[in-house]
């Protein structure tokens, strides 16, 4: 059963008291808070194992290096890939990078296209927008309908001359919480060109509900750790075997090679031609801990305790429309979207919302999300975000909703 009771008293941070209030952390899409155990097994390593990986015979490095290697196969099961399949970054933004530099730079061409939509974080957006500007592609930005849906005319319109190479997306809108129909939306791209190659930004799914990647017609996965209850400094691209095999390295170094020699040098095989130099092994000893929490929970039960927070979230900020106080930004169904709340209260800045919020111990972020293109289609500058995780509860929404109505008091 899933027992939040239980579940916030393995997060020690969760006793805190900010500004003389017990701490309300609404801001897990920009990072999650850690569990005991994930705190517990990096302290462990350094205090136990600590030897670097893949460089030693003796006893603390081949523990080191068997620990990672597990870590791996874990990820990779947690998501249904290949261990093999499995390259450790240091967060969702390096892997979108590796798959920008390593296969991007090596396939895009003059006169090609990328495509990507309204709702990308920067992450997924930037990247390739540079890219185009080097290779002289074209960069094609899908639209986004009135609720921050990805609007199945306009990808229709801009692949129907079957230029797309590359199709850049999100599976769930980090700034306003919109679920993706992943399969339908790369369907109507392949119509035009079976070939395209697929990137997804599953940094807002993979922490959130269970995924198997062979069930998806992607080509690459990429999330962040930290936002899955692991340590900053550990991310993951996930990639099919048969393209990352036909890419070069992202970056060379130590660990990734096979041989050297003083003119020529080969790459090491698949995971580690992509991992050039120490990893953050203690980050990713936490990040297994962090897969094992999640496992323990099972991903069907953290989704639907987060649908019914944004289900209970969605009722009660309806009642501050009503009121005219605020705006709220996104779909209205709660199938439709992740645990994220974007709003506005009428008249203030968001910036201002936030710090008033701050006073009674909530943290939530405002501004534009790492998401101008889409924030800005709302005709606003910024906006303010509650996003919820497996800690939170219905009485932390009622206290936020509470706290919202004291906001513009503040300012008359
Ligand atoms: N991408 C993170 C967020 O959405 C930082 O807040």
């Amino acid at each position: 059963m899933f027992d939040v009771e239980k579940i916030r008293a393995d997060f020690p941070i969760l006793k805190r008291k900010i500004n003389g209030h017990e701490l309300v952390y609404l801001d897990s899409g920009a990072t999650s808070q850690k569990p005991e155990s994930v705190l517990r097994a990096m302290d462990d390593f350094y205090r136990n194992n600590n030897a670097n990986i893949h460089r030693g015979v003796y006893d603390l490095s081949v523990e080191s290096t068997k620990m990672v290697d597990e870590v791996r196969e874990k990820v990779a099961k947690f998501i249904g890939g290949r261990a093999e399949e499995i390259i450790f970054t240091r967060n969702a933004s390096e892997s979108l990078n590796l798959v920008m530099y390593s296969w991007g730079k090596k396939n895009i061409k003059e006169g090609d296209v990328i495509l990507v939509t309204r709702l990308e974080h920067h992450s997924n957006f930037v990247p390739w927008q540079v890219l185009c500007k080097e290779k002289g592609a074209s960069f094609r930005v899908v639209e986004v309908d009135s609720e921050g849906r990805i609007d199945g005319s306009s990808l229709k319109r801009l692949t129907e001359d079957g230029k797309v190479k590359l199709f850049a997306l999100t599976g769930a809108s980090n700034a306003i919480g919109t679920l993706v129909d992943i399969k339908k939306m790369v369907e109507l791209v392949k119509k035009n060109n079976p070939r395209v190659v697929v990137v997804l930004d599953a940094s807002q799914m993979v922490p959130h509900m269970s995924m198997d990647v062979n069930k998806l017609p992607v080509d690459f996965v990429a999330f962040s750790g930290h936002k899955m209850l692991g340590p900053t400094g550990t991310g993951v691209l996930w990639g099919k075997k048969e393209v990352l095999l036909n890419m070069e390295p992202f970056m060379y170094g130590g660990d990734m090679i096979s041989e050297v020699g003083l003119t020529e040098t080969t790459w090491a095989d698949l995971p580690n031609k992509f991992e050039a130099g120490t990893p953050d092994i203690a980050g990713i000893i936490g990040l297994g801990a962090a897969v094992d929490y999640l496992t323990n929970l099972g991903m069907g039960e953290v989704r639907t305790h987060e649908k019914e927070l944004v289900e209970y979230a969605l009722e009660k900020f309806k009642l501050l429309e009503d009121e005219d106080l605020v705006t709220v930004y996104g779909v209205k169904k709660s199938e439709e979207r992740g645990g994220a709340i974007a709003f506005n209260v009428k008249g203030v800045h968001s910036h201002d919302v936030a710090q008033v919020l701050n006073n009674f111990g909530i943290c939530v972020r405002s501004g534009q999300h790492c998401a101008a293109p889409l924030v800005t289609s709302f005709n606003v500058m910024s906006m303010v975000r509650a996003t919820f995780y497996v800690y939170n509860t219905k009485s932390e929404i009622d206290y936020l909703v509470e706290k919202i109505k004291e906001v513009p008091k503040v300012f008359i």
